[in-house]
């Protein structure tokens, strides 16, 4: 018998750039302690809550990102919180997909890149993002995703 599995249609994609796999122990002092497993479980929590489903992707390799968010479009998907990690200052390629996708995105980081070296100031995705959220650590996604959910349920964002 095949196994059923939960449509992802109008629910909230969380991908993650490279090296966020390493979060726990990649330079806690920045970072923090909590391991990515930890974040995801926290938001797919949250998101269970409220009747929602979050599937969340990580990746080091840039063209996976642009997979995922390309089969996000024929999902149905209809938010994206993304952590692009070093992608956000490099990745015309991951802007380009998420334009082409046509999904709202909220772009997350746990540090405060205008805080840090001159390079991180730039990213190829503020300006087409529906919001930033950095330096506030972990909890940045779960106020992005407390956004997405409340925007998706017609309860309030725009
Ligand atoms: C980061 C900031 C980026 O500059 C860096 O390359 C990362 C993580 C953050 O979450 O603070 O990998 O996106």
């Amino acid at each position: 018998m095949p196994t059923k599995r939960k449509s992802l249609s109008g629910s909230v994609l969380v991908l993650h750039g490279p090296n966020l796999n390493l979060l726990g122990s990649r330079e806690p002092e920045l970072y923090g302690r909590e391991t990515l497993a930890d974040i995801d479980r926290r938001l797919k929590a949250a998101a269970h809550s409220q009747g929602m489903v979050v599937a969340s992707f990580q990746s080091n390799h840039e063209g996976a990102l642009i997979d995922r968010i390309h089969q996000a479009r024929d999902e149905g998907i209809r938010f994206i919180i993304i952590n692009p990690a070093g992608y956000t200052h490099t990745s015309v390629a991951l802007r380009d997909a998420l334009l082409a996708a046509k999904i709202p995105f909220i772009e997350v980081h746990l540090s405060n890149v205008h805080a840090r070296e001159a390079f991180r100031r730039h990213s190829y995705f503020s300006d087409a993002a529906v919001g930033t959220i950095c330096g506030l650590g972990s909890r940045g996604y779960d106020f992005a995703l407390g956004y997405a959910l409340s925007r998706l349920s017609g309860k309030g964002g725009s």
